[in-house]
């Protein structure tokens, strides 16, 4: 397998003279109008399609617009969808249906969808019949080629709809990016998947996996330290195939030796690990980077074998434990979360106990729970099912009840101790003016003297609740990684 199909730098240099064609109507435009136009650039779904909406942000900027989140204020409203469940689809097709009324009273408006949901073709075909008012569609594969599909859209009469691209998918580098204000900042190091769980479409929507340059995750992570940002998360579908497809002998945690050596006090974290993958290597490279937050997101989607089998997850639940033994083995002090999907075809109630044992004996810090939704074109769509919509749903309260019992329990635990925080926003009641997570990804609502947004700051825990610990100050502006 060779590294993967890089966009020619001469493709990426003509998006920037459509960006500057766009950018020269608009400069006129706000002339004009005494205002730059505004644009919605809205993400349905994970972190990935925000690092996504991102670098569509950017190109919008650098094309004259000024960014809103008002919808009834904008000149071009563009939503990046997800595809992973029906409902991130009804919900964000919800959201264009309810864009007639904007595009009614001001039929200039550009509405455009992109993303996972209309990389899909029988969804890009149903917007075109059933959603007259979107004027540009393009996929997952297309992003780069923003600039030039929009100015077709604004330039011409027709429509535009662009899901084209090869599932082997490409990497562009050197595009705009507009990040978000505060501490935090995403970096994606690869893109695509090649697991074919049985129950996911986003190998579908996002083609073959495909590794970024060190280089350039490299000299990215050095623009966002230097920029400020201090809790920086790496990002791909399964970050522990990493470089394998690049052949140069760097693997995932290879990469993390690598980016942990760049100087700065910043935490590095990282998502999704995929349990077949995930190795002793990786957990003593993460004991033993200073910059590596001690913290996993490891989903294991069922506790039992046989669903697992049936999902083509390619480990046991055995195989999990003996992971998380040994994770824990080197970081005591790790925080663990997890994705499960309730109620996947042929479930029984046996295999759910299965999962709710595991669920209490490994001890989560924050659970992702998901009910099994149905997406055609993957194989499990086409498996029998046999409990009913209510036994699933019983399923799923119970291991919400089970994971809040373990929850009050860890958090109670935090009670008198002194963590290291990161300021990141501001609280929501007078009493905790701020917010700010622990290295190990918890909410903390702080109060104190000289506390700064995008700060670490070392408190003492007072009080605790399912959702948040509670903490004074004990010292502030402290360098914690530097
Ligand atoms: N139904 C329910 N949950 C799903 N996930 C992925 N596909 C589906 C589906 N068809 C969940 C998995 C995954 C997370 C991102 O979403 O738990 O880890
Ligand atoms: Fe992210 Fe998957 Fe949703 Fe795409 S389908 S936005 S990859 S969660």
């Amino acid at each position: 397998m060779g590294a993967a199909n890089h966009v020619p730098e001469e493709a990426i240099r003509r998006q920037y003279e459509y960006i500057d064609l766009i950018a020269a109507r608009n400069a006129e435009k706000a002339q004009f109008l005494g205002q730059k136009p505004r644009a919605v650039a809205h993400t349905f779904g994970c972190q990935q399609n925000f690092a996504d909406t991102e670098r569509l942000a950017g190109m919008l900027s650098e094309m004259g617009y000024e960014l809103t989140e008002d919808v009834n204020d904008a000149a071009l409203i563009l939503y990046n969808t997800c595809a992973v469940r029906e409902h991130a689809e009804s919900r964000a097709l919800g959201n264009v249906g309810a864009l007639t009324h904007v595009k009614k009273a001001r039929p200039e408006t550009v509405i455009a969808l992109c993303g996972c949901m209309v990389q899909q073709e029988q969804v890009a075909e149903k917007v075109k019949k059933s959603y007259p008012h979107v004027d540009l569609v393009f996929g997952t594969h297309a992003l780069w080629r923003f600039p030039e599909l929009l100015f077709r859209t604004l330039t011409g009469k027709k429509r535009v709809f662009d899901i084209s691209g090869d599932e082997r998918g490409e990497i562009a580098e050197g595009l705009p990016v507009l990040r978000g204000e505060g501490a935090r900042a995403w970096l994606s190091i690869m893109y695509g998947c090649n697991n074919f769980c049985t129950y996911c479409i986003v190998p579908y929507v996002r083609g073959r996996e495909r590794s970024r340059d060190p280089e350039a995750i490299e000299n990215e992570l050095r623009e966002l330290v230097a920029a400020g940002y201090k809790d920086i998360t790496l990002l791909g579908q399964n970050v522990n195939s990493y470089g394998k497809d690049l052949g140069l002998g760097l693997d995932f945690s290879g990469l993390l030796r690598r980016l942990d050596k760049v100087p700065g006090d910043y935490l590095l974290r990282f998502m999704t690990s995929h349990p077949k993958d995930a190795s002793e290597r990786l957990f003593d490279t993460m004991a033993e980077c200073r910059h590596v937050a001690k913290q996993l997101h490891l989903p294991f989607q069922s506790g039992s074998d046989e669903i697992l089998r049936r999902m083509n997850r390619g480990y046991t639940s055995a195989h999990y434990r003996e992971l998380i033994v040994y994770a824990r083995g080197k970081m005591p002090e790790i925080t663990l979360s997890s994705d499960i999907i309730v109620g996947f075809p042929g479930e029984t109630e046996a295999d759910f106990v299965q999962t709710l044992s595991l669920v209490r004996e490994v001890g989560f810090d924050m659970l992702y729970t998901f009910l099994y939704s149905r997406r055609s074109g993957t194989p499990a769509a086409e498996y029998p099912d046999s409990a009913s919509k209510e036994e699933k749903q019983d399923r799923f309260e119970r291991l919400l009840k089970a994971q809040d019992e373990t929850v009050e329990g860890r958090q109670a635990a935090y009670l008198g101790k002194r963590l290291r925080v990161l300021v990141d926003s501001t609280g929501k009641s007078p009493e905790y003016p701020f917010a700010a997570r622990t290295e190990g990804g918890l909410l903390v609502c702080c109060v104190g003297e000289g506390l700064r947004i995008g700060e670490f700051a070392e408190v003492e825990i007072d009080r605790t609740t399912l959702r948040c610990l509670f903490a004074h100050t004990v010292s502030q502006h402290i360098i914690y990684k530097g």
